[in-house]
């Protein structure tokens, strides 16, 4: 499974890329917001660090103003992915634009029918936010389950792409269903090297280690 970091903290985006587990970055307007940084020149900045997929949203409702949209990011860099809402104007985007070689992400899913949309228009990603989808009382991942029951079914190509990741459950059963990626925050990724058994198992060895007066 691809691992994308949702956000756009050039250090944070910097220490994950070093460790190689980094395949990609997503953004959305409200963690650009967030950055207090001009989106442009923050979505150039990733793109220089990460040679995966760099998701950058448009804000425009309609199809002509995302398509104008659209132009302006696509300049950033090849790697940029245009990300487009779940909706007629953006499925619209989504085709002219995957049908020119552009790497569209259709953002906002949360049914399994807009995800079976999604994939009819050519979309390269998927994010069905499995988070908001817990925290609104239904089952995030029966989602995802469902979406790639569906996606196999007709051998569709577009990658899931699990988004709103709160936590480590969510990480370990996107992977067991099979998605194809997910993003998270980067204090979730790195949370994901945590483990008591392992910090014990240090702290006894150092302990041991010290007994012997040796250094390496
Ligand atoms: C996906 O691309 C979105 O940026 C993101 O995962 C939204 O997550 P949130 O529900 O934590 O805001």
């Amino acid at each position: 499974m691809k691992f994308f970091a949702d956000t756009a903290d050039i250090n944070d985006i910097r220490e994950l890329a070093a460790t190689g587990l980094l395949d990609g970055v997503t953004t959305n307007p409200s963690i650009i917001a967030k950055s207090g940084r001009d989106f442009l020149e923050v979505a150039r900045e990733i793109c220089a660090i990460v040679s995966g997929p760099v998701s950058a949203e448009v804000i425009a409702l309609d199809h002509t103003g995302m398509l104008r949209e659209a132009e302006v990011l696509r300049k950033i860099a090849d790697n940029v992915c245009i990300k487009v809402p779940l909706t007629i104007d953006g499925l619209k985007t989504c085709k002219v634009l995957t049908d020119d070689g552009t790497q569209v992400n259709v953002t906002l899913c949360f049914s399994a029918n807009q995800a079976l949309l999604a994939a009819k228009a050519g979309a390269s990603f998927i994010s069905p936010f499995v988070g908001r989808h817990d925290d609104n009382g239904f089952d995030g991942l029966a989602l995802i389950r469902d979406i790639r029951l569906i996606y196999d079914n007709y051998g569709f190509q577009t990658e899931i792409l699990v988004a709103s990741v709160r936590h480590g459950i969510h990480v370990l059963e996107a992977a067991r269903i099979g998605a194809d990626v997910m993003t998270a925050p980067p204090a979730v990724i790195k949370g994901l090297v945590d483990h008591v058994l392992t910090d014990k198992g240090i702290e006894g060895f150092l302990a041991d280690w010290a007994k012997t007066g040796q250094a390496i």
